[in-house]
C-alpha cells in the first residue's frame, strides 16, 4: 500500500497545480481523477450524448477505456488506445464532465483505476471524493477551497493569458452551477471528509499553500 495524500475540492481552487507541486516535492506520483472524468466526457461527447439522459449515459460509458500513463512524470489520459490530453482542457468537456460524473455506472468505472493506482503507488490525487470514497484511509486529506470571486477570477486571467476571450459572468455563473452539481449529486457529492484539513486559497499563493499542505504532511506523516 502506498502513502496517498488526497485533496479535494470545488473547480479552480487550485488543486491540481499544488497537487502537482507537492507529488514533485515528494517524489510521489500525481494523479488527476478530474482528468479521467473529462475523458470520459469526451468520449460520451464524441458518441453525440447530450447530457441530459442519464439512461443514455449509462449505457454509452461501458465503451470508454480509460488508462493513465507516465511521460516525463505528466499524466497522459488515454481513452481507448488514444492520447487524449489535449482535448479534454475545454470548457464544453468540463461542464459534460460535470454532468456525467453524476452517473453511478461513470463513477464506478473510474472508482476501479483510481483505487488501483493508490493501492501499489505514493500518491498525491485531486479530485472530489478522494478523502471520502476513494481513499478513505488516506494518511493525509486536504480540502482545498477559495471563494467563488477568486476562482472565477483565476480561471479568467488564465483564458486570457491563452489568448481566449471570455465573459467573466459567465465563467463565474460556470463556476456556481459546478459547484453546486459536484455538491448536490446523490454519489459521491463534494464535501469535506471529516478528517480532512481545511485549506482556503483564496488569499494565498500557490508556494502558500503547497508549504502549508507539506507542513500538515510532515505533522501526520513523520510526526
Ligand atoms: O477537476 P476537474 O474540473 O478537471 O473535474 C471535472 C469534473 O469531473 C468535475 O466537475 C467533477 C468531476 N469529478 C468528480 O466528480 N470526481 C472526481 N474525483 C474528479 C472530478
Amino acid at each position: 500500500m502506498g502513502c496517498n495524500i488526497a485533496i479535494d475540492g470545488p473547480a479552480g481552487a487550485g488543486k491540481s497545480t499544488v497537487a502537482r507541486k507537492v507529488a514533485a516535492k515528494l517524489s510521489f506520483i500525481y494523479v488527476d481523477t478530474g482528468a479521467m472524468y473529462r475523458a470520459m466526457a469526451l468520449y460520451l461527447l464524441k458518441k453525440g450524448v447530450k447530457g441530459d439522459s442519464q439512461e443514455e449515459i449509462s449505457s454509452v460509458c461501458t465503451g470508454a477505456d480509460i488508462n493513465i500513463e507516465y511521460k516525463d512524470k505528466e499524466q497522459i489520459v488515454i481513452l481507448n488506445g488514444e492520447n487524449v490530453n489535449s482535448l479534454i482542457r475545454t470548457e464544453v468537456v468540463g461542464n459534460m464532465a460535470s454532468v456525467s460524473s453524476a452517473n453511478p455506472r461513470v463513477r464506478e468505472h473510474l472508482l476501479k483505476l483510481q483505487r488501483n493506482i493508490a493501492a501499489s503507488n505514493d500518491v498525491v490525487m485531486d479530485g472530489r471524493d478522494i478523502g471520502t470514497t476513494i481513499l478513505p484511509d488516506a494518511e493525509v486529506k486536504i480540502y482545498l477551497t477559495a471563494s467563488a470571486d477568486t476562482r472565477a477570477k483565476r480561471r479568467f486571467r488564465e483564458l486570457e493569458e491563452k489568448g481566449q476571450t471570455c465573459d467573466y459572468e459567465k465563467i463565474r455563473q460556470d463556476i456556481i452551477d459546478r459547484d453546486f452539481r459536484d455538491m448536490n449529486r446523490e454519489i459521491s457529492p463534494l464535501c469535506q471528509a471529516e478528517d480532512a484539513v481545511l485549506v482556503d486559497s483564496s488569499d494565498m499563493d500557490i508556494e502558500e499553500v503547497t508549504d502549508r499542505i507539506l507542513e500538515i504532511y510532515n505533522q501526520k506523516v513523520k510526526a
